[in-house]
């Protein structure tokens, strides 16, 4: 039944080395849809990989010191074990430091500009460096990076352009004609309204402030913008532009890009408008998933929230991984990430609904008959059991095309939820103490054997190990019966094979006990860069907020000991014959503001934080400085090249309020 090709990716990841649940979710979600559609019948491409030049890379090797590739390697063969650990069926890794990428990103560079669509001018903007993104003045919200928050800078340098002027009317067609172009569809408003409707503006496609990058080939002290370097990885890891262009004859353009939702705006507007201004054929869609919180504890350190995957996926399974991120997460939205509720549902959905549902069954089978039993008349609940049954491929396959991944896994889990009422509405036990009841036993436990076996060929798609894991035990090898196409007609399960009760799916886990031992876990990792370092951005994505195992850790305790409040900048002063230090009153709720001397007043003028919320460690044993008793600090944050910059709370929030 071989059906059409289905070409879908993640975006290619950026080697930071923190990895957590949030990085798995974009990969998870796409490899369930490519397993899907690879057992549905389709000739599936997934693609993944690395986003490997820019100046954060570079600063980040030097910090290291290392060279770039050096550096990468070790961190890009990290996120391939962890794709590996997670079963993630890629069919390619591309990076961008690949040599027929980066040829064929030079062609693609000189095409665009003989055809006059990059053309070469001077470029005054502001540009953030950990997003790598250009803005212009009236794009910064408060001065700040739209997108992170972050400080931005004034650069100033002879550029390339793209016409993406010229493009407007094309993709604000695009956005408005087509409206499964980009999803979820409240997306599509934001795209047009914010950033299509005021106008596109022409893009600076080349750097020349540093050289880690794709040269320009006609012009090499400029290096190619990252993003239009990266976004070409979609064709050129299908050889596009490159000595082999069959994949990419096959499989172009593509079905789904699915990314979360922050770097949209470059799929359904700069992406579209490269591949018009290059007369290619445009993706199916552009799906802008939600982001994994960590709730309100953003710096999960204070909370002991284990998020590294490998650890998870060590301790309770890849499959309770991809359990919580494929279902929990209500996809499009943003979901919530806490150890109690990882903990929790792995108990209830995965142990009890799918295990017991497994287990006792298997259990009885065994017991009552040593095989799998004849199917009989349909009586009582049956025929509701089968009909939810037979209605169920269909139904997942529907939410897979939107695609809607959390909606397909509700509706195994209904059917799930449905063989367990069965099995108390059936009470088989009951049947098994009366011989003359032996024909309706035989039946009830065939339906529910048959029921696991259908749940289990679909669930090969989100959770392949527990799938093969069932499959195994009904004695079911690859081949017809793990197909989709045994799904068609209920029975295919034959009668009077054997069934082996395995060991428990997912054993029950005592919730108190796990959540200690993540604690501790936690307890022993420590926050790669500290407040006061470089990369603190105050963004609640796990990736920003989540840092990697390193040896100098504190404790849990050693952490609780310091108090930490938001407090309102009330008054401040310069501090006389001195250019470093301000005086400020800073109320924290106790009915008189403290003094705090701190030394910021080469970056901030008393007026600047007159009004500001700063947070303060309030339980710093009073200092002298400059004969005045400061009660305190001000955390800020500050950077290799020497930029500061206060820790503000994103909300105002009662002064005194604890910064947990
Ligand atoms: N390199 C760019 C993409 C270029 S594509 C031409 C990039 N990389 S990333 O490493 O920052 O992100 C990779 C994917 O992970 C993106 O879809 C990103 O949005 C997603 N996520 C990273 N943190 C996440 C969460 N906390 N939650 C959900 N998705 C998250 O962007």
């Amino acid at each position: 039944m071989d059906k059409d090709k289905y070409y879908i990716t993640t975006p290619i990841y950026y080697p930071s080395g923190k990895w957590h649940i949030g990085t798995c979710y974009t990969t998870i979600i796409c490899d369930a849809l490519a397993r899907f559609k690879r057992l549905d019948g389709y000739d599936v491409f997934f693609l993944t990989g690395t986003d490997e030049h820019g100046q954060k890379i570079q600063k980040a090797a030097q910090a290291a010191g290392k060279s770039e590739k050096e550096y990468l390697d070790n961190i890009v063969g990290q996120l391939r074990s962890l794709w590996q650990v997670l079963g993630i069926s890629y069919d390619k890794f591309i990076r961008t430091t690949d040599e027929y990428h980066k040829r064929a990103v030079q062609k693609i560079f000189t095409a665009l500009y003989e055809k006059g669509d990059i053309y070469k001018n001077e470029y005054e903007g502001w540009y953030c460096v950990p997003c790598e993104s250009f803005w212009t003045k009236s794009q910064l919200v408060d001065g700040k990076c739209p997108d992170c928050g972050r400080e931005v800078q004034l650069t100033k340098e002879e550029s390339y352009f793209f016409r993406l002027s010229k493009y407007q009317k094309v993709i604000e067609k695009l956005l408005e004609d087509n409206p499964t172009f980009l999803m979820p569809r409240s997306r599509q408003n934001e795209m047009i309204n914010n950033f299509i409707k005021p106008g596109l503006q022409d893009l600076c496609v080349s750097r020349t402030t540093f050289d880690w990058g794709v040269q320009v080939p006609f012009d090499t002290k400029h290096v190619v913008y990252v993003w239009l370097d990266a976004l070409f990885n979609y064709a050129t890891a299908l050889g596009y532009m490159g000595d082999d262009d069959a994949l990419f004859r096959k499989y172009w353009p593509a079905d789904v890009h699915m990314m979360a939702k922050e770097i949209i705006r470059f799929h359904s507007i700069i992406w579209p408008a490269f591949l018009t201004a290059l007369d290619l054929p445009l993706p199916g869609k552009v799906f802008g998933h939600g982001w994994i919180m960590f709730g309100s504890d953003k710096m999960s350190k204070s909370k002991g929230n284990v998020v590294d995957p490998f650890i998870l996926s060590d301790r309770y399974g890849a499959d309770a991984l991809r359990y919580y991120i494929l279902r929990v997460v209500p996809f499009g939205q943003d979901g919530v990430y806490s150890n109690e509720m990882f903990v929790k549902t792995r108990n209830s959905d995965l142990a009890n609904t799918l295990g017991n549902l497994v287990s006792r069954t298997l259990a009885m089978v065994n017991q009552y008959f040593g095989q799998v039993p004849e199917p009989c008349e349909d009586e009582g609940t049956d025929a509701e059991l089968k009909e939810l049954n037979m209605r169920l491929y269909d139904k997942v396959a529907a939410l897979m095309d939107e695609p809607d991944v959390s909606g397909a896994m509700d509706a195994i889990w209904e059917v799930l939820h449905r063989a367990n009422k069965y099995i108390d509405e059936c009470e088989p036990w009951a049947l098994a103490k009366d011989e003359s009841k032996r024909t309706r036993l035989s039946g009830v436990l065939y339906n529910l054997v048959e029921t696991i076996r259908r749940v289990a060929v679909l669930l090969q798609a989100f959770m392949p190990d527990t799938a093969a894991k069932i499959l195994t035990s009904l004695g079911i090898k690859d081949g017809e019966l793990s197909g989709f196409s045994s799904l068609k007609q209920w029975g295919a399960m034959p009668a009077g094979g054997n069934v082996v009760k395995g060991e428990p799916l997912f054993a029950r886990l005592d919730i108190n006990k796990e959540l200690k031992e993540l604690d501790a876990i936690a307890a022993s990792v420590e926050i790669k860069g500290d407040v006061k370092g470089a990369d603190n951005g105050e963004d609640k994505r796990a990736d920003k907020a989540e840092g990697v195992m390193t040896v100098d850790s504190i404790n849990i305790e050693d952490f609780e000991k310091i108090d930490l409040r938001v407090g309102t900048v009330v008054d401040s002063k310069r501090v006389e014959k001195t250019d470093k230090l301000l005086c400020s009153q800073i109320d924290l709720g106790e009915g008189k503001p403290r003094t705090v001397v701190s030394g910021i007043a080469k970056y901030y003028a008393p007026e600047d934080i007159i009004g500001k919320q700063v947070i303060v460690v309030a339980n710093l044993k009073p200092v002298k400085l400059r004969g005045i008793l400061s009660e305190g600090m001000v955390l800020c944050a500050s950077d290799a090249e020497g930029n500061l910059t206060l820790i503000t709370p994103s909300k105002g929030i009662a002064s005194g309020s604890e910064v947990r």
